[in-house]
């Protein structure tokens, strides 16, 4: 059974820990990153951009396809299905559909408009047990069309957006999503030292997960963050590995055509990434 991420993540802010967001785009994604958490007893959220559930051909598919694994693959590991990047419609039909937890990014808003959305959709959130996340400050990069420059919140809005009761707060601290350019200047560990401070025992969130050095990575834990989401590498792993089985002709000896054959090394290396990630994240034997 799904559910929210508010245990989870409660539990992975007190032990220094992160649960890692990996976002889905298929059948393929999801039962990589399902099978991996319960290999590793880790709790896990799966992530859904409104791009991506519009690919999937809607949310109910992606709910239909995610609980039938559950109980097809005997997932007992923690999961919750989260809305990435959702707007105030996308997270309404999220509800409905029967997701486990939302994001409603209300970064490109400005602050009282954002205030006055989040506060409606935490009403929500909690009237159906699910948990919620909201934006402050912009994340650099593209995602879905939706291009941010990648600034700094200011931890007096970060702060008034966590008192409205949400689960988990993501906060712009110089993170991009995609891979990160040669000039990158790095987290700004100010500004997430000045947010934890004043948000207290809120779980943040760090969007961007991919290419951010090791290092980085667990400082940002020490500093409050308790949720981490990962998509792109994910993406490049999948390809590379699917690119080198064709460049290598598998797919013309005997039935390499087959999908099953054609995906089985994208798949695995999906695998082979999440596992990576949630050891540097720690939330391996978390479940
Ligand atoms: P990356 O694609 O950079 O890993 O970012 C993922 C993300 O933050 C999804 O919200």
């Amino acid at each position: 059974m799904l559910v929210s991420a508010k245990d989870m993540l409660e539990k992975a802010k007190a032990g220094h820990y992160a649960v890692g967001q990996f976002n889905i785009n298929n059948l393929e994604w999801t039962k990589a990153i399902l099978l991996t958490a319960q290999e590793l007893n880790s709790p896990v959220i799966l992530g859904v951009s409104e791009g991506a559930g519009k690919y999937m051909t809607g949310y109910k598919t992606v709910v239909g396809m995610v609980n039938g694994m559950l109980e097809e693959l005997n997932i007992t590991v923690p999961v919750a299905l989260h809305l990435d990047h959702g707007s105030y419609e996308g997270c309404l039909k999220c509800i409905e559909a029967g997701f486990s937890s939302i994001m409603f990014d209300g970064s490109h808003y400005p602050i009282d408009e954002n205030v006055a959305k989040t506060t409606e959709l935490v009403k929500l959130a909690n009237e159906n047990g699910m948990s919620i996340e909201a934006e402050v400050g912009s994340i650099g990069g593209e995602e879905d069309g939706v291009i941010g420059k990648g600034e700094c919140a200011d931890p007096n809005e970060c702060k008034a957006i966590a008192d409205l009761g949400v689960t988990m707060l993501a906060a712009g601290i110089g993170n991009i999503h995609g891979k990160y350019p040669d000039n990158w200047e790095g987290l700004s560990f100010e500004t997430l030292d000045a947010i934890q401070q004043l948000t207290g025992e809120m779980p943040l969130v760090l969007h961007g997960g991919t290419g951010i050095p090791a290092d980085m990575i667990k400082k940002a834990i020490t500093l409050g963050v308790a949720k981490i989401n990962v998509n792109t590498e994910c993406q490049l792993a999948f390809a590379d590995a699917t690119r080198k089985y064709i460049e290598a002709g598998k797919d013309l000896e005997g039935k390499g055509f087959d999908p099953r054959k054609l995906l089985a090394p994208g798949f695995e290396a999906i695998k082979a990434t999440v596992k990576e990630k949630m050891e540097l994240f720690g939330s391996v034997g978390k479940a």
